[in-house]
């Protein structure tokens, strides 16, 4: 797709912020960059960028861009931005024909963007302009997020009937019980009107899903401190809001893929998924292991079957062990150095792993009993559930992190 010098490539790949130092600098980086969201805005985006542009030209000379992000509207938004960036040398145009969506339009802007600190507004006018240096005061004041607030003091909206209203704190109240670590951090969840601290988003893999980008930068950034600024939402004067079904849909899915992650990530980070996924391996290892010495046992030194599993197991159980220390738990027990630290190791490796068969045995013995599963089927299940408990045992007792002595 050839883009016209005049207008911004759209950037494609992942949806990550590149730290300042990072991104494509012009011959001189600013500290604002504005992105705003169209899509049909013909009617609007004349007076939008006369208003801003007035605004920040006294507030920040020289030291902001406009980036507005129009996702190829029918109305030819982009195209009328287009020719007004000859009247404003601080504007710049983005045209996406092969993306679509607010959220993604305003991740794509920033990414364009070189600013130290990103903005967002909508392009229809409903936000007032002036509240843009109060906010600008807030990040300069140390504030990593910045938000336009309708729900605190001096804040309101202007024409919203009575179901708007009811949808809107409806799906803030949602969001309370579905997020409230997230949504509960700002009195207006829904606000597409706010500015961030570029290094506190840089290098997030965001992925919003609809309209609420507020949400992916609450829920994914580094946002330590947050400032809100009250604003009134105002009468849209031409064309009309896009607001559907779909985006109150896609809000609640925004929620769960949000409250999934953290738990993904909490469950990663206390779990430990890799190493347990490294465990389970050398645990299928040893399983090879014990059925093939289990077979030369019988058949070549013709043992009893109690004596040929036991001895198998046990070959089993030094195998795990050595894949273990020096792989699954490697990080760990290099910091425990020396033949009696590894013999220590070893033993309670044993006795946790003894326990594990005990364990095993008991479990496959319930199934089968208590509920008629046959053996070859509680048999995995057990091995299964003894996996987790050998695992965090022995992260927990065999591999745990101890002082060790200082000779
Ligand atoms: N690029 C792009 N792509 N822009 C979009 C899209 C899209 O798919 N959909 C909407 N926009 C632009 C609109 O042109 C407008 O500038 C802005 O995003 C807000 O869209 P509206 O349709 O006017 O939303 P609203 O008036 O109902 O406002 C609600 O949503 C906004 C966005 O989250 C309110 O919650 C606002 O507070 C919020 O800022
Ligand atoms: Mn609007």
């Amino acid at each position: 797709m050839i883009v016209p010098p005049s207008l911004l490539p759209p950037p494609s790949g992942e949806l990550k912020i590149p730290h300042a130092s990072e991104s494509v600098r012009t011959p001189k980086s600013v500290y604002f960059s504005l992105v705003v969201p169209t899509y049909n805005e013909g009617q609007n985006v004349e007076q939008v960028v006369r208003i801003l542009s007035g605004l920040l030209d006294h507030t920040l000379p020289n030291d902001y861009e406009l980036i507005i992000v129009d996702d190829d509207s029918p109305d030819r938004t982009w195209e009328i931005a287009q020719h007004l960036t000859a009247d404003y040398p601080n504007l710049r145009v983005m045209r996406r024909q092969e993306e679509r969506g607010l959220s993604t339009a305003v991740i794509r802007g920033w990414q364009a963007a070189h600013g130290e600190v990103l903005g967002v507004i909508d392009g229809d006018l409903q936000h007032p302009p002036e509240v843009l240096l109060k906010l600008l005061q807030a990040v300069k004041n140390g504030a990593d997020l910045a938000v336009a607030s309708r729900h605190i003091e001096g804040g309101g909206t202007s024409d919203w009937g009575f179901i708007r209203r009811i949808l809107s704190r409806g799906a803030q109240l949602i969001g309370l019980v579905i997020l409230p670590s997230v949504v509960g951090r700002v009195s207006d969840p829904m606000s597409g009107y706010f500015m961030v601290r570029r290094s506190a988003i840089a290098d997030c893999l965001l992925s919003p899903v609809g309209y609420k980008i507020l949400l992916e930068v609450l829920g994914r950034g580094q946002i330590d401190r947050v400032t809100e600024v009250g604003y009134v939402f105002q009468e849209r004067q031409e064309g009309e809001s896009k607001v559907t079904w779909r985006q109150y849909i896609e809000y609640l899915m925004h929620l769960g893929k949000l409250r999934s992650r953290g738990r993904i990530t909490r469950l990663r980070e206390k779990f430990q998924l890799g190493r347990f996924l490294r465990f389970g391996l050398v645990g299928f290892s040893g399983f090879c292991v014990d059925m093939v010495a289990f077979y030369l046992l019988r058949s070549q030194f013709d043992l009893g079957i109690a004596r040929s599993t036991m001895l198998s197991a046990e070959v089993a159980v030094i195998n795990n062990f050595l894949w273990n220390d020096l792989w699954t738990f490697g990080d760990i027990s290099r910091g425990q150095p020396g033949k009696r630290q590894r013999f220590k190791r070893f033993l309670k490796f044993n006795l946790i792993c003894l326990m594990g068969i005990i364990l095993q045995a008991l479990i496959v013995s319930l199934l089968h009993d208590a509920f008629n599963l046959s053996e070859f089927i509680a048999k995995p299940i057990a091995i299964v559930i003894v996996t987790f408990w050998n695992f965090w045992i022995n992260l927990k007792l065999s591999w745990r992190v101890t002082d060790v002595r200082r000779k």
